[in-house]
C-alpha cells in the first residue's frame, strides 16, 4: 500500500515528545512489511539543508483568502532507510527554532492554525505535484487533521479525494482551536463550521474537524482509546469520539531498540542486559557523579518528562517535601511550564544530598538516567502511550505510574504475595497517593533486594514491538481503503 505519513515533528529532525518517535521509526517498520511509505514535514529551523535535494518546482499551496502561498520542497531520506522524507520549506512559517510555542512569551504561534493549514494542504498539493497517489493519508494529532477534511470537501471530486485516512491521536489535550477566521483560510465553507464539523465552543477546532472526517480513528494504546470516550479524558471531544467508537480503535507505540537497548547504548557508562546487570550500577555511580548526588547506596527514582500538568508534575512538587524525608536521590530531567523552571531547582538547591534537577531537554541525559536510575516516576493525569516507562522496564528501571491509558496498559503492579508484576501503581493522583507509592518502591528496593531484583527481570524482559504495530497499522490501512473505497486490499 502506498501511505503517506504526515505530521508536524519527526525523529531525528524536529522533536518535542513521543510524537516524533513515533513518525520518525514507524515508517521504518511500515516498509519492512512492504509497503510503500513516504514521510511529509515541516522545514523547521533546525533542519540543516545541507544533505536534502530540492524538487524542481515550488509548491503551490492554495490558502484560502490568503491566495496561493509558495513552498519549497526539500527530499531527504529517514536514516539508515530509503523512506523519503518531503520536508515543506516556507520561510515565514516554519522557520523558526521553536516548533509550536513563541520562545519570548511560551505562548503558542499565533499564527499556529494557518502553518498547520498550509502543512496539511501542502502535504496533499505535493502528492499531485509527485503523480504518487496515496491509498492512505497517515495523519497525525491536531497539527495534520486538516487533511482528511480537506479530503472530503475541496478534494471531493478530484482522484486525491478519494484516498482514505487514518487518524492517530497521540494527545487529546491538543486540539488545534483558533478563531473561526481560520475557516476562509482552510477554504472548506462555512457549511463546515456546525457542532459536527468543525465548529466547537464558537471556535474552529482542527482535531474535531478531523475526528469526524477521517475514515478510521486510532489512539496510541487500547486503554487510552476507551478512556477517551469518557468525559473525564475527553477533553470535551468523548462525545464524538463516542460517535465514532465503531471507527475508533488501539495500537500500542513500540521501542525502537536501535536507540532504547542497554546492551548497545552508546551513550551510557557501561553496557549491561538481564543476564549481566554489573554495568547498571556502573552507570547509577556515573549518574551520581554527573548530577553532584553523594555516592550512597540509595535507590535513585530518575524523572524525564516534559515538565508540565499533563505529566503530574505538579503533583510532584507538591508531595516533594514529604519524598525529599524518604531514603533516596530524586533526579529530574525536563523543560515545561516556567513555574517548575524556577521551583524544582530552588527545591534542588536546599537538597543538594537528595535531589539533583536539570532543566532542558537533552537526550544523552535522558538515556543516563534510565540506565542510572533504580525507579522511574512517570505519574501523569492522562497518558495516551507513554514511551518512557517503556525505556525504563526496558533498562531494568520499574516505573512507578499511575494508573492510566499506556501506563496501565504497560506497567503490571507489583504484587509481593504472588511475585508478580513489572512496577509500582497508584490508582490515585494526588500527593499523599503518589508519596504512598513511592515509599512503597523505596521500602521493596530496601527491604527486599532479590526480590526488587525480579521485579527488574520481569521488566526487562517485556517486548514493545513497532513489527507487532506496523503490522496492527497495515489491517487498519487496508480495513481504511475497504471502507473508502470498496477495494479489498487483504
Ligand atoms: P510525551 O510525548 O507526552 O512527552 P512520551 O513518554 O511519549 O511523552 O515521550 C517523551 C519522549 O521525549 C521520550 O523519548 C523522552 O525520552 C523524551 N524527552 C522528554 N523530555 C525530555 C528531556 N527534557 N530531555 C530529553 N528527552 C526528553
Ligand atoms: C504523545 C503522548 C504520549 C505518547 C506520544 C507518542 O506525546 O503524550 O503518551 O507516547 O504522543 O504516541
Amino acid at each position: 500500500m502506498r501511505v503517506l505519513m504526515v505530521a508536524a515533528e519527526a525523529v531525528p529532525f524536529a522533536k518535542t515528545g513521543g510524537l516524533a518517535d513515533v513518525t520518525g521509526v514507524l515508517p521504518r517498520f511500515l516498509t519492512e512489511q512492504g509497503h510503500d511509505v513516504r514521510v511529509v514535514m515541516p522545514r523547521y529551523y533546525g533542519v540543516s539543508r545541507d544533505d536534502l535535494v530540492a524538487l524542481p518546482q515550488p509548491l503551490g499551496v492554495p490558502m484560502g483568502r490568503l491566495g496561493t502561498q509558495w513552498a519549497g520542497v526539500l527530499e531527504g531520506r529517514l536514516p539508515r532507510t530509503d523512506v523519503p522524507v518531503y520536508f515543506i520549506d516556507h520561510e515565514r512559517y516554519f522557520g523558526r527554532a521553536s516548533l509550536y510555542t513563541d520562545p519570548v512569551d511560551g505562548h503558542g504561534y499565533a499564527d499556529n492554525g494557518e502553518r498547520f493549514v498550509f502543512l496539511s494542504r501542502a502535504a496533499i498539493e505535493l502528492t499531485r505535484a509527485l503523480d504518487w497517489r496515496p491509498d492512505v493519508f497517515h495523519v497525525n494529532d491536531w497539527h495534520t487533521a486538516a487533511i482528511p477534511v480537506l479530503l472530503n470537501t475541496v478534494y471531493g471530486d478530484e482522484a486525491v479525494g478519494s484516498a482514505a485516512t487514518l487518524l492517530t491521536i497521540h494527545n487529546m489535550d491538543y486540539q488545534g482551536t483558533f478563531a473561526p477566521g481560520l475557516m476562509e483560510v482552510l477554504g472548506v465553507g462555512w457549511e463546515h463550521f456546525t457542532p459536527s464539523g468543525l465548529e466547537f465552543n464558537g471556535q474552529v477546532n482542527l482535531l474535531k474537524g478531523g475526528l469526524y472526517h477521517a475514515t478510521l480513528i486510532n489512539a496510541v494504546s487500547h486503554g487510552y482509546a476507551h478512556e477517551i470516550q469518557t468525559p473525564a479524558f475527553g477533553h470535551g471531544l468523548d462525545g464524538v469520539l463516542r460517535d465514532r467508537a465503531a471507527d475508533l480503535s488501539g495500537v500500542l507505540n513500540g521501542i525502537d531498540y536501535r536507540e532504547w537497548n542497554p546492551a548497545a547504548d552508546p551513550y551510557i557508562a557501561a553496557q549491561y542486559g538481564a543476564g549481566e546487570m554489573a554495568g547498571k550500577f556502573a552507570c547509577k555511580r556515573a549518574l551520581q557523579a554527573t548530577m553532584g548526588l553523594p555516592q550512597r547506596d540509595v535507590p535513585i527514582v530518575g524523572m524525564v518528562s516534559r515538565l508540565v500538568h499533563q505529566k503530574g508534575i505538579d503533583v510532584v512538587a507538591a508531595a516533594l517535601p514529604r519524598l525529599l524525608e524518604l531514603d533516596l536521590q530524586l533526579v529530574v530531567l525536563g523543560t515545561g511550564e516556567a513555574w517548575a523552571h524556577d521551583y524544582l531547582p530552588k527545591v534542588a538547591a536546599r537538597h543538594p544530598e537528595r535531589f539533583a534537577c536539570r532543566i532542558g531537554y537533552d537526550n544523552a541525559l535522558a538515556h543516563r538516567i534510565e540506565a542510572g536510575a533504580d525507579l522511574f516516576l512517570m505519574p501523569s493525569r492522562f497518558e495516551p502511550c507513554g514511551l518512557n516507562q517503556l525505556y525504563s522496564l526496558v533498562y531494568g528501571t520499574p516505573p512507578i505510574v499511575h494508573a492510566v491509558g499506556g501506563l496501565d496498559d504497560t506497567v503490571e503492579n507489583y504484587d509481593a504475595d504472588a511475585d508478580t508484576g513489572t512496577g509500582f501503581k497508584t490508582w490515585t493522583l494526588d500527593a499523599p497517593a503518589l508519596f504512598n507509592t513511592v515509599a512503597w518502591a523505596v521500602r521493596t528496593w530496601h527491604d527486599t533486594p532479590e526480590a526488587f531484583a525480579r521485579i527488574v527481570q520481569r521488566g526487562m524482559a517485556q517486548r514493545f514491538s513497532w513489527e507487532d504495530a506496523a503490522h496492527d497499522y497495515g489491517l487498519l490501512y487496508q480495513r481504511a481503503v475497504l471502507q473508502r473505497t470498496g477495494r479489498d486490499l487483504s
